[in-house]
């Protein structure tokens, strides 16, 4: 996902806007660049690859000026060249973009047919020759972005600086966030935009963030905006707390490793949110009741997909209920049928993820009830939703989702229960137990995360491998999905998850002496139908990583290549408790293999475009 940036500010803006765009890396991206206006005149510079590279450029090409925008870009149209790099300049205009142009083409076609060259592949330079185009037909700047935005379709949030305009910045979204800041203290003022609060938070915590569809005129006098339609509106100034939104590795070697240990604290943060202080009463919003819930829906993506996974488990088990997990992008253009007594729940940590949001706009109107699972509460697919469930899990910047995605089970989990309450087939002596059980769950996690070592050590063996399966019954078959997705996003070494009955039906021909295999077996009561899938795997010369209990080791921990020994956990918490594992494979065969841990490549901590 790319990052924006804009400042009007009071002083040399190159060191502003390569800092913001600093805090926008956990974004990922692929090239950089920043455009100022000094003396009227627009400028710019940029670089391929880390953010290091664009701050060399400017120690030796300096860019004055105090008023600039700035850009990290994630490729989408166009190689990442220092051509198809952000800032896009024509003529007069210069714009960054997040998002996709889907008409691109089209206007490029009518650009290039006025008589302008373009220097690019990309859909955003397209945009700034439209609107040099309309300028040149005698548009005013405002006038001129304008007319631009109205030819546009796709998702996209854009920020435009004109030569000639040093008090304004012009902004528009349309499916990628932004918000705007007013400056306070030291930056009273100045003005900024960004694509999220992180970006701004060091500079101001006078925050607006734009809705669907706005277009904002932003001076150092403040902002005007107006919506979709073209009616000029008001959209209320928050206050973010900047503390929380600055973020460091505290002293951890990635931020990954920091949010992995980070888990306990957080799971127990979102269960005294949940449960009260005393962790005894189930304090889910009483809009959200399944008493005439006919079935549920569960969408999303990626990690959050396979949360979702595991809770369909829950509800079918706790409530009875009949539940549909769908990959967001599957379900947004198959046009289910959805029973108007349904539920529909979207489990996203960004909140901003383009096949989430467009799914749960297909639901809205279709089901009796909206819910969204979000760690960022300000997301639109928070703001959108009937009804938004933090999941409380802190900035998560690591590309690879850990503490959110077991953050998102506790949640579920909590969901799952309500909803066996709400349907009478909960009592509360069983209600009392599980959340008895989930209070257990931070001191659990620290006795996993205590396992680093050990795993560190197998993770050696591991990053020589070709292919690594995974294998689960029951709420630890998505688990195994997750720990196979995990281990590819960061080692880029090939996984994948299975049924751990579903091997021999094909995917056991993979396996030889070559191919390690982590089996993930509780000693609980599937244990002996996995071992014995396990033990196919065995006859075979397979590497098996078998991560189980005390008792699950003790039946089997001789007959394997390496044995992980987890805490006892209840049935309940086993998924949740079992994810650690994964992630820690996953980071330190990663760190073995010396890949960028944090910002994977080819990869986006948030995909806002299709
Ligand atoms: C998970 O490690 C990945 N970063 C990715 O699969 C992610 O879970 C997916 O893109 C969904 O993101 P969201 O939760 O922000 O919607």
């Amino acid at each position: 996902m790319c990052g924006i940036i804009g400042v009007l500010g009071g002083h040399e803006v190159a060191p502003v806007l390569v800092e913001a765009l600093r805090r926008l890396e956990y974004r990922g991206y692929d090239s950089a660049g920043i455009a100022t206006l000094n003396d009227g005149r627009l400028d710019r510079r940029r670089a391929v690859g880390k953010l290091v590279n664009l701050s060399d450029l400017l120690v030796h090409h300096p860019l004055p000026g105090k008023v600039g925008i700035g850009h990290t870009r994630w490729a989408t149209h166009g190689a990442p060249t220092e051509a198809n790099a952000h800032p896009h300049l024509a003529g007069p205009v210069t714009v960054v973009h997040n998002g996709i142009i889907e008409n691109f083409r089209d206007l490029r076609e009518e650009v290039l047919a006025a008589g302008h060259s373009l220097e690019s592949q990309t859909d955003t330079e397209t945009v700034a020759a439209l609107t040099r185009l309309h300028l040149a037909r005698g548009m005013t700047p405002r006038d001129a972005a304008k007319a631009t935005i109205a030819r546009l379709t796709g998702a996209f949030a854009l920020l435009f600086l004109f030569e000639g305009e040093d008090d304004l910045l012009i902004a528009a979204r349309r499916g990628s966030p932004l918000a705007i800041g007013h400056g306070e203290g030291e930056t009273a003022g100045e003005m900024f935009v960004g694509s999220d609060a992180v970006a701004l938070a060091p500079l101001t915590g006078r925050i607006t963030y734009l809705e669907e569809g706005d277009i904002a005129f932003v001076t150092r006098a403040g902002i005007e905006v107006f919506d979709a339609g073209g009616a000029p509106v008001t959209r209320a100034e928050t206050r973010i707390d900047t503390s929380a939104a600055r973020v460091d590795k505290a002293g951890h070697r990635h931020f990954m490793d920091k949010e992995i240990a980070e888990q306990p604290v957080v799971i127990a943060d979102a269960l005294r949110h949940y449960l009260g202080v005393e962790g005894t009463a189930l304090n889910l919003p009483a809009a959200l009741n399944f008493a005439q819930t006919d079935r549920i829906t569960l969408v999303a993506c990626g990690t959050a997909h396979y949360a979702c996974h595991v809770a369909k488990y829950w509800f079918e088990q706790f409530a009875g209920l009949p539940v549909e997990v769908d990959i967001a992008s599957e379900f947004r253009y198959r046009n289910p049928p959805l029973s108007p007594r349904s539920m529909a729940i979207f489990v996203s940590q960004s909140g901003e993820t383009a096949d989430t949001l467009a799914a749960l706009r297909y639901a809205k109107g279709r089901v009796a009830q909206v819910a969204a699972v979000v760690n960022v509460t300000t997301s639109s697919i928070a703001r959108e939703a009937d009804l938004a469930l933090p999941i409380l899990a802190g900035v998560e910047v690591g590309v690879a989702s850990t503490k959110a995605f077991t953050s998102q089970l506790t949640v579920l989990a909590l969901m799952a229960l309500k909803a066996g309450r709400d349907r009478g087939r909960i009592d509360d002596a069983t209600l009392d137990r599980h959340l008895q059980d989930l209070r257990s769950l931070p001191g659990l996690m620290t006795h996993a995360l205590a396992l680093g070592n050990t795993i560190a050590a197998i993770a050696t063996h591991l990053a020589t491998a070709r292919d690594v399966l995974f294998l689960g019954r029951g709420a630890l078959y998505p688990i195994a999905l997750e720990g196979a997705l995990k281990l590819k996003e960061i080692s880029y070494i090939h996984a994948e998850g299975y049924a751990s009955g579903e091997l021999k039906h094909g995917p056991i021909a993979l396996v030889d002496a070559a191919v390690p295999v982590v089996v993930l077996a509780p000693h609980d009561a599937l244990f002996d139908k996995t071992t014995s899938n396990m033990h196919e795997v065995l006859a075979r010369d397979g590497k098996v990583i078998l991560v189980t209990d005390a008792a699950g080791a003790a039946a089997e921990a001789a007959d394997v290549w390496r044995c992980i020994e987890m805490p006892v956990t209840p049935a309940l918490l086993a998924p949740i408790l079992y994810a650690l594992p994964m992630q820690l494979l996953a980071y330190h065969t990663a760190v073995e293999k010396g890949t960028d841990v944090d910002q994977p490549r080819n990869l986006a901590k948030s995909v806002t475009v299709e």
